[in-house]
């Protein structure tokens, strides 16, 4: 089969791979008919997480129909077109009883933080991912989720994660009515993060970022103010300002660890790799947060430690929220907001790439070229 393979920083291809086999009882095979490309890719692609191995595929947004199932699975059938959560959870252990389902303890049992994650090195498990015409699907009955019937399959491969983690990111944000929330990153992610700020009561919704054409998205879909850091003297203050010097009652990190924006932090964070990630988006949203506000973390890090101003965090008083969002968890929701027409996911796609030609949508997204936003990937055999 054809799927996306990994040869190095910077370097992916399309290749002939084995088709997956079913390895236990509570596998599913399903055959891919879209996937995309996410900002958490890019760190990938970039060499920057650990142990990400030559010949590994990506790809933990996929969509699909069910082609085989292992001899335990209930609740799939051949045929079924699901959405495969981007968590690989095993639905039984004790973070999936409280439906952390992010942070399963079985599904990369050999880890402490990360549960397991389609195409997402072996840190995240080692399990192959669906930027590809056929994916293993392990502990099938738990994650993948049967397409309601009027969902377009282009807001369905969204809420795979795009969407859950925007929505995860407002939700731990604590909004109350009224509240000024900052989003930084006009990336999918903090896109979605903006547009869901509002389901949960902001006042006012406020994105930074550095990329002019994505601000000017945002502004649009998600009906936000939306600036960028590079035109303001120093963003933090420029939130002070703008919020009576008070400071913001929420503020969402939707970049994580390849922010731009302070030299220092590059060079120790990507460059040097002395720290885990450059930490300025994070720097920014906790000396912009209000005293006693919420910072909620979505942005992708590093396991280790970064330089970040914790003794602010302490002085004023904030809470930290982060996690890996728990997709499975809130697919029902996300699904009825869809259908209610409050969502509109599909809005956010750019560009539509034959899986053959991966390595140009890689390259076209990591460099922010043509406009790009969300890329999906069309395998031969999707039938579409
Ligand atoms: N927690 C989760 O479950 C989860 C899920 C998906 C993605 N993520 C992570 O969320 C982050 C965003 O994902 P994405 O797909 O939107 O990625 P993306 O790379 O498309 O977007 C990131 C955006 O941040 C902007 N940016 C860079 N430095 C900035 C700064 N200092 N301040 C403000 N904006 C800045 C970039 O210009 C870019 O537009 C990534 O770190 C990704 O790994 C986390
Ligand atoms: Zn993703
Ligand atoms: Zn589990």
């Amino acid at each position: 089969m054809l799927a996306m393979n990994y040869r190095g920083p910077y370097r992916v291809r399309a290749d002939h791979k084995p088709y997956p086999e079913i390895l236990h009882p509570e596998d599913a095979i399903v055959r891919v008919t879209r996937s995309c490309i996410c900002g958490s890719d890019l760190h990938l692609y970039h060499g920057l997480v650990p142990d990400t191995r030559v010949g590994m595929t990506f790809g933990h947004e996929f969509i699909g129909i069910v082609e085989e199932i292992g001899p335990s699975v209930q609740n799939l059938k051949v045929g079924d077109h699901v959405i495969v959560p981007f968590n690989v959870a095993c639905g039984k252990c004790v973070f999936c009883e409280q439906q952390m389902y992010g942070n399963c303890h079985e599904s990369n049992s050999q880890a402490t933080a990360v549960g397991g994650i389609f195409g997402y090195s072996h840190t995240a498990g080692g399990y192959d991912g669906g930027q590809a015409e056929y994916v293993r699907v392990p502990y099938a009955d738990v994650g993948p989720t049967v397409i309601p019937a009027e969902m377009h399959p282009d807001d369905a491969v969204l809420l795979t994660d795009v969407v859950p983690t925007g929505y995860q990111a407002a939700e731990m944000g604590g909004i109350k009515p009224g509240d000024t929330v900052v989003v930084f990153g006009a990336g999918p992610v903090g896109i979605m993060a903006a547009k869901c700020a509002w389901l949960f009561g902001a006042g006012r919704v406020i994105v930074i970022d550095h990329i002019e054409y994505r601000l000017e998205f945002v502004k649009n879909y998600a009906q936000c103010e939306a600036y960028n850091f590079r035109s303001l003297e120093d963003p933090v203050l420029f939130i002070k300002k703008t919020t009576d010097w008070i400071g913001a009652d929420v503020c969402i990190d939707a970049v994580g660890c390849e922010a731009a924006g302070s030299a220092l932090q590059t060079i120790t964070g990507v460059k040097l790799m002395l720290q885990a990630g450059a930490a300025t988006a994070l720097h920014w949203a906790i000396n912009s947060v209000k005293k006693g506000g919420i910072v909620s973390i979505v942005g992708v890090y590093g396991p280790t430690g970064n330089l970040i101003p914790i003794g602010n965090v302490v002085n004023k008083g904030i809470t930290i929220r982060a996690n890996q969002a728990s997709v499975k968890r809130l697919l029902p929701r996300l699904i009825e907001h869809i259908k209610e027409g409050r969502l509109d996911p599909k809005a956010i796609i750019t560009h539509r790439v034959p899986l053959e030609e991966v390595g140009d949508a890689y390259h076209i997204f990591s460099a922010k070229l043509d406009n790009c936003i969300k890329t999906i990937l069309i395998p031969p055999s999707a039938g579409i």
